[in-house]
């Protein structure tokens, strides 16, 4: 069954693979930030990864935070096995920016895993987490033509709050206790 897991360094060769089958999708798709930000040369060294790994770990805390999203933000690998399905990351809180294109949960699936239902198992696995972080409603955000994304947000309960500009903003419930009460 796969499931979320911390980044960690036993999972460096399947990451590694995931992050040149982003590369290689070729033109017109686009590369996902987490992507961009590994030097994939660079972390086949076990050091330089077990570092990768440390930093996006501390990322959870206030004084680690990204400088471009600025929120703590947890990141958490879709794992079955070995091998890195993909990542998720949940922002501890939302920006002016993370309101209008973010939100709280970002996710991306490895395109040989794609179309098996991973995304919409992740983000659900994801909504405990999220409610645990203290976040009742997450508000997610997909591009209009992002069909793919759209379905995982709407399996996983997620209500359309508006479309502006080609986005589409979603409130999805946690299940957070707060919510029950
Ligand atoms: C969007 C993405 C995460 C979906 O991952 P996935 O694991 O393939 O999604 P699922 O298998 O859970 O599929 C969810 C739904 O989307 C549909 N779907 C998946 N890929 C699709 C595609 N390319 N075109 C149309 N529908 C698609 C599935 O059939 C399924 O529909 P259903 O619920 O009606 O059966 C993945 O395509 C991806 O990583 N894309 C690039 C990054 C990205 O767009 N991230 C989201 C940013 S908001």
């Amino acid at each position: 069954m796969p499931e979320l897991v911390d980044p960690n360094t036993r999972l460096r060769a399947s990451f590694l693979k995931a992050v040149a089958e982003f590369h290689a999708e070729g033109p017109g798709r686009p590369v996902p930030w987490f992507v961009t930000d590994v030097d994939p040369p660079a972390l086949t060294d076990a050091e330089a990864f077990a570092a990768y790994v440390a930093r996006v770990l501390a990322e959870r805390t206030e004084a680690a935070a990204r400088p471009d999203a600025r929120v703590p933000m947890t990141t958490l690998w879709w794992t079955e096995g070995d091998r890195v399905l993909g990542r998720l990351a949940i922002r501890h809180r939302l920006t002016p920016g993370l309101r209008r294109v973010g939100g709280h949960i970002g996710y991306d699936v490895r395109p040989s895993a794609r179309r098996r239902g991973h995304a919409t198992a992740m983000l659900a696995a994801a909504l405990p987490v999220a409610a645990g972080l203290g976040i009742d409603r997450a508000l997610l955000t997909c591009d209009e033509a992002n069909i793919a994304s759209r379905r995982v947000i709407e399996a996983n309960g997620g209500r359309l709050l508006a479309a502006d500009g080609g986005k589409l903003r979603f409130l999805l419930p946690t299940g957070s206790a707060q919510q029950l009460m």
